[in-house]
């Protein structure tokens, strides 16, 4: 789209709060919404980068609330201060996540890493759905979106915690639909392939950008393309938007084809061939 396009609003005076919003597809996202007309409150732990991104986009629509989606009182007052500012809460967006540590065996797998892995990524999306919704069922409206992973979907052997945290989110979505849409919520998850975001950066010990974007390529099965951050910021953006007003219980893979190959398939095939 060029510099002169008019943006089409898809979130036009919508309310969102997005956990995990000072850094990586939680950033971008926040970007996305507050173009497309949304008043975004982003909660996260950086508090320097949450309040640096809101100074530099310079604009009202935006604010940054320190919130440890582990601790159920920090997700209680984002809730409170998203709808005191802005008189409702239409969007949560659950996306704060951390990888815990990369083991590859099982038997070296701490107990501490899984259950802060877990208090992360599915505690914190609990509290968050669970503190949105207090406000979406008497407004009878409102969309909640968790991000899961690739890794709900197909796993290669480590990171347990991680892997499973993910598909805990993934049921979770599932449970809350049927629950909610009682009430006209929808609940999704989006389920990405891996992004060069702070994240993975930190997970590979990779600071080359490009080195970790060809990585990703080498492995994708869309080929002539890179998944960005953008992409899954557009699939949120869909998401949440009233484009879907009759999608819920989903867990939409932003994985160009990915989860459903099985390249080792084509190892078991090659010693024919030998
Ligand atoms: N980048 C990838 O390759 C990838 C792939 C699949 C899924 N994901 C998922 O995407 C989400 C965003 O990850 P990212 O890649 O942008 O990583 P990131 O580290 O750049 O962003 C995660 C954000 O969550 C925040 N956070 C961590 N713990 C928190 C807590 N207790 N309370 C509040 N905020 C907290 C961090 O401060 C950070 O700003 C995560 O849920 C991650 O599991 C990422």
């Amino acid at each position: 789209m060029s510099a002169e396009s008019p943006v089409t609003k898809r979130l036009d005076g919508k309310v969102a709060l997005i956990t995990g919003g000072a850094s990586g597809l939680g950033e971008i996202t926040a970007r996305v919404f507050l173009k497309h007309g949304a008043k975004v409150v982003i909660a996260d732990v950086q508090d320097e980068l949450g309040h640096f991104l809101c100074q530099e986009l310079g604009t009202e629509y935006i604010t940054y609330v320190h919130c440890d989606v582990t601790c159920e009182s920090d997700v209680e007052k984002a809730v409170e201060l998203a709808v005191s500012k802005h008189g409702k809460l239409d969007i949560m967006f659950n996306n704060a996540g951390i990888m815990g540590h990369l083991e590859a065996r099982v038997t070296e797998t701490s107990t501490e890493n899984f259950k802060r892995v877990f208090d992360v990524n599915v505690l914190g999306a609990f509290l968050g759905a669970k503190h949105a919704a207090r406000v979406m069922v008497p407004a009878k409206k409102g969309c909640i979106l968790f991000t899961s992973s690739l890794a709900s979907k197909i796993c290669y052997g480590n990171s347990h915690a991680y892997k499973s945290s993910k598909h805990a989110v993934a049921g979770l979505t599932k449970s809350l639909a049927v629950e909610l849409g009682e009430h006209g919520i929808r609940v999704n998850c989006i389920s990405p392939h891996a992004i060069f975001t702070p994240m993975f950066q930190k997970t590979l010990g990779l600071s080359d950008k490009k080195k970790g974007e060809e990585m990703i390529a080498v492995s994708a099965v869309l080929k002539e393309t890179l998944l960005e951050p953008e992409d899954f910021a557009n699939a949120a953006l869909y998401l949440v938007s009233d484009e879907a007003k009759y999608v819920s219980g989903v867990n939409l893979p932003v994985d160009g084809g990915y989860s459903l190959s099985n390249q080792s398939w084509k190892m078991g095939l090659s010693i024919l061939s030998e």
